[in-house]
């Protein structure tokens, strides 16, 4: 675990918890009028290290560049940070949520980009009432059956990116089409949702190979597409897993010869490492490369600025969490224990985000565009809006906000 300092560069008038019971001492002692804000503890429970340790990385950078753009403050209160590398591993996921809020007393929990560690955060938090802000992870259950008012996602459901793919692909003209991915929640429920899409608009899935996670063994199951000659594939890998999947693909002479579809993770963040391999492959997400909207330009001179490197979805959705936490504690003059009045000023927040309007439904999932994208030249082109404003169903969500 690490811990660091934001440091803000302009002085802050606002109290925080620490700062109540300042003010309470106040009213016995002289004290100097203007008290220094007690620093907000962010908690970063994010994959450090593994298959996933880049998305987890760029998670961290999108939130600290957002901070730093914000006088190194969020809602007018300095920000210290401390960092648990959750492994992308479910097993040890309560131990470590637990270490953070219980020993290290953070304010509000950031993580993670596992759907399984996600899973056992979201139980948590509901137990605790810690504030969660999910920046990557689409367990569709966060903001469904186990939804809360403390519980936010800056990202999208497993459910959100993939089922507007379905009519996609069949308006492409594809019929029998073949999916592959990891099995567990966010495979099992990505490869659900396209499914519904597509057969709602007239498709077969012939076949759903899975792999458990993290394994990277493609070989078998590529020769079984081949096998089976479908019209395309549709395909959810993220981060080291979809590098050298796309890359296996091609190697297996089938680019080109069955079009590869998949959800954007596919070829978000990894388009450099798979070269040529990932050219023309199709995708829908909640982003593309090339938005020529002011927020994602602003956005990626700033984060190659800061970093040297091109930003992606995961450092979009890290810099959101930090744009939504300022909503709340703003809204409460930085008193974060005033949590209704934070939580309905984040249900209610519209962020112009760099993948365009971003605002929340009642379970606290992001409503928002779905591109289908392409890449091209090394980037994910922006084809068209997939679906506009599309929100996820939230099913079995009672107690949202
Ligand atoms: C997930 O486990 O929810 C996930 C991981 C990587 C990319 C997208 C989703």
């Amino acid at each position: 675990m690490t811990t660091s300092i934001a440091t803000p560069n302009r002085r802050s008038f606002l109290l925080g918890t620490a700062g109540l019971v300042a003010s309470a001492a106040a009213l016995r002692f002289p004290t100097p009028a203007i008290a220094q804000a007690a620093p907000f503890r962010v908690g970063f429970m994010l994959p450090y290290s593994g298959t996933f340790a880049k998305l987890g990385e760029f998670v961290d950078a999108g939130f600290r560049l957002q901070v730093e753009s914000m006088g190194g403050q969020l809602g007018g209160r300095p920000v210290e940070f401390v960092n648990v590398d959750d492994e992308s591993k479910p097993e040890t996921a309560t131990d470590n949520m637990n270490r953070l809020v219980g020993r290290e007393k953070v304010d509000v929990v950031v993580g993670t980009v596992h759907s399984g560690v996600a899973m056992a955060m979201v139980k948590v938090a509901r137990d605790t009432g810690t504030m969660l802000v999910i920046p990557n992870a689409g367990v569709n259950e966060a903001t469904g059956p186990m939804c809360a008012p403390n519980i936010f996602r800056t990202s999208f459901s497993n459910w959100q990116v993939c089922h507007p793919m379905g009519k996609v692909m069949h308006d492409a003209g594809h019929r029998r089409v073949v999916t592959i991915s990891w099995r567990y929640a966010a495979g099992d429920q990505m490869i659900g949702a396209f499914k519904e899409g597509f057969t709602d608009a007239g498709g077969e899935v012939v076949e759903e190979l899975a792999l458990p996670f993290p394994e990277v063994e493609f070989q078998a199951l590529i020769t079984r597409i081949a096998t089976l000659k479908p019209d395309a594939v549709f395909a959810f890998f993220a981060g080291g897993g979809a590098v050298k999947f796309v890359k296996d693909y091609a190697a297996a002479g089938l680019h080109g010869q069955i079009p590869l579809y998949g959800s954007g993770f596919l070829t978000d963040g990894t388009i450099e490492a798979q070269g040529a391999a990932a050219n023309g492959v199709r995708t829908t997400l909640h982003y593309a490369d090339d938005l020529d909207n002011p927020a994602n330009v602003a956005f990626l001179k700033a984060f190659r600025d800061k970093t040297g490197k091109v930003g992606d979805i995961y450092s979009v959705q890290g810099w959101d969490a930090a744009s939504l936490i300022d909503v709340g504690l703003k809204a409460t003059d930085g008193d974060w224990s005033a949590r209704e009045a934070a939580v309905a000023a984040m249900r209610g927040a519209k962020l112009d985000s760099p993948r365009g309007p971003l605002s929340f439904n009642k379970a606290g999932n992001p409503i928002q565009n779905i591109y289908l994208r392409e890449v091209r030249d090394g980037r994910n082109a922006m084809v068209e809006i997939a679906e506009a404003s599309v929100d996820d169903p939230a099913r079995g969500c009672r107690s949202g906000a």
